[in-house]
């Protein structure tokens, strides 16, 4: 969702007054944003008396970004970065992170970044514009692994029948703009009245998190995150789908401590807690917030509080995340 102001269109943040009451106090706190995008929250904690440390991949959100350094100079430090590397970016301790997972409505809705299977453009979706594109992905992945990607980062359905169509297509002619794969898919699986979403939605999610490596990023910017925080200090992270809510949930709930013991034993501490959340559950947009930006419709936002014991081994096991093959380049 995106809001015109004084003829600059933006991105409006999502379930922002729930963050920043999560995170207060925030005058004189130092704060890391993991997600710049177009400022939005670091705006907010700006606002409220904040110096903000904030990260990007993209560096068109940097390049935009620089009007806001200059704002509220000193305080606001903004860095092309991954948040994965946060805690080796950052000097010391910090009092929050926030992560604000996924892409951008700048991103989205600009037909050259790739990223939408409604406007036309290239089949690229690289946040850091670097890398292999969705393109590559899609011409030259095996098929099965094409396969094994539309399922586990899409949870598609048709996943095989898809990647079957788009391995005998592509040796006649390659996938190059969104349009034409959305076109592709359609024209496969049909598209039922009532359908609430397009055919090609999940697939276009799959490629994006695949050419991001965003399941990744994800899993490190916690662990970093738990390194960087000092004891008291806050994590908010808003996800946007059910894949990475749940490795949230996982994290959280590792970290909180408790081990679920069975019905005939109470809960028995395991390890020690590194986090407390600080309300049970998530918050979702109120009606009022959807009414404004209906793309806070999926949003969920957790926050957990950093306790005093020291940050627990990284370790990729804790989300039992499917094996998904590593793009090897462009070659058959
Ligand atoms: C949903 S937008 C953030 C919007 C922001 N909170 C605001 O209020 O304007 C997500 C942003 O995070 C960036 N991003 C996504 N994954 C990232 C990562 N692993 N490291 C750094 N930036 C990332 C994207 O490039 C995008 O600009």
């Amino acid at each position: 969702m995106r809001r015109q102001d004084s003829g600059v269109e933006r991105h409006i943040p999502v379930l922002l007054q729930s963050v920043l009451a999560g995170l207060a106090p925030l005058a004189g706190a130092k704060v890391i944003d993991g997600t710049f995008g177009a400022g939005g929250y670091s705006c907010a904690l700006l606002n409220a008396g904040a110096e903000v440390i904030a990260l990007d991949r993209d560096p068109q959100a940097i390049r935009e970004g620089q009007a806001l350094v200059d704002q509220f100079f000193p305080r606001l430090h903004l860095i092309q970065a991954e948040f994965s590397q946060l805690d080796q970016i950052v000097e010391g301790q910090v009092d929050a992170v926030i992560l604000d997972i996924g892409v951008s409505s700048m991103q989205l809705d600009e037909a050259e970044r790739g990223f939408s299977f409604q406007k036309d453009g290239p089949l690229d979706m690289r946040m850091a514009q670097t890398g292999f594109t969705a393109a590559d992905v899609v011409n030259y992945l095996k098929m099965d692994d094409l396969a094994q990607l539309f399922k586990t980062l899409g949870e598609e359905r048709y996943a095989v029948r898809i990647a079957r169509m788009i391995e005998k297509r592509r040796c006649i002619r390659p996938f190059l703009r969104t349009i034409d794969l959305a076109h592709a898919i359609e024209a496969l699986i049909g598209r039922k009245p009532g359908d609430h979403i397009h055919p090609a939605t999940r697939v276009f999610q799959a490629l994006r998190i695949y050419v991001n490596n965003e399941l990744n990023e994800l899993a490190y910017g916690l662990f970093a995150a738990e390194r960087v925080l000092k004891a008291g200090g806050r994590l908010a992270v808003v996800s946007f789908h059910s894949l990475e809510d749940r490795m949230v949930k996982k994290f959280l709930s590792a970290r909180s401590g408790h081990k679920k013991g069975s019905r005939y034993l109470p809960e028995i501490k395991s390890v020690p807690a590194t986090f407390i959340p600080l309300f049970k559950g998530v918050k979702t947009a109120t009606q009022e917030e959807l009414q404004q930006n209906p793309r806070a419709r999926s949003a969920r936002l957790r926050i957990s509080v950093r306790t005093q014991e020291a940050a627990i081994a990284a370790d990729m096991k804790l989300f039992s995340l499917a094996e998904i093959a590593r793009f090897e380049g462009s070659k058959k």
